[in-house]
């Protein structure tokens, strides 16, 4: 069984959390995947959901050309055991921000994200297809419209509700990127228990359902 999280902030239309809920449909369409939505208000309640999985996407809207505070609140808590004792290295790691503008500085926001991950030591999947709307020939209902590569970029218009934003298309390329991630978790987690690195022996991801303890927690001691 793959286990993948995914972990999101949404706080202004709910379009963070559409996008999420694209992201775990097609993740949940590779054979054998499981898939926990994790809002990072309750994140204190799923750590050991956090520990045991295979992937983790994160997801958060662009505000002011960058993540939302509160999600990186989430990413705080994460300077401590978790990036200390490398918890989380080799887990599979991608992406997803929604802004209103066509750009929106939506770059910057998956930049950090790529930045977050690699702090954990974690693998980040880029998007499997090229990008869309290019040509003449393109238009708003191309899968990936946004033509970015690092992560699913949405765009919302913002004096529309979720049922219209962000648009079937957008939808449709969370639904592939959640299951290209998940395949890839796959095939990592059956190779990683096939070939284990040194480094993996050992490791049992059962780690207690405790919070974990941040930086100045573990500098107080
Ligand atoms: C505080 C704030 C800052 C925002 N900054 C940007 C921005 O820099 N660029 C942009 O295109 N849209 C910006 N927006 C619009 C949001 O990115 C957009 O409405 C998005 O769909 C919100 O996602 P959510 O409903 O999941 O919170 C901002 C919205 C808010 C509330």
């Amino acid at each position: 069984m793959t286990k993948i999280a995914i972990v999101y902030f949404s706080g202004f239309k709910g379009a963070t959390e559409k996008l999420a809920e694209s992201i775990a449909a097609g993740a949940k369409s590779v054979e054998g995947t499981v898939v926990k939505m994790i809002r990072t208000e309750e994140v204190d309640s799923y750590w050991q959901d956090l520990a045991e999985a295979d992937a983790i996407i994160f997801g958060t809207p662009t505000y002011i050309g960058s993540i939302a505070a509160k999600f990186k609140e989430f990413i705080e808590k994460l300077a401590g055991e978790i990036w200390l004792e490398r918890l989380w290295m080799n887990k599979i790691a991608g992406g997803f921000t929604v802004s209103a503008g066509r750009s929106g500085d939506k770059l910057s926001c998956l930049q950090q994200l790529v930045i977050f991950a690699s702090q954990m030591g974690m693998i980040w999947v880029p998007m499997r297809i090229t990008g869309g709307h290019y040509s003449s020939q393109g238009s708003e209902a191309d899968l990936n419209r946004m033509a970015g590569y690092l992560g699913v970029m949405a765009q919302a218009n913002i004096d529309e509700d979720t049922s219209l934003a962000p648009p079937a298309s957008d939808l449709a390329t969370a639904k592939l990127h959640g299951n290209h991630i998940a395949n890839v978790a796959r095939q990592f987690a059956i190779g990683r228990k096939e070939s284990p690195a040194e480094y993996d022996k050992g490791v049992t991801n059962s780690s207690t359902n405790k919070i974990p303890a941040t930086l100045p927690e573990l500098l107080s001691d």
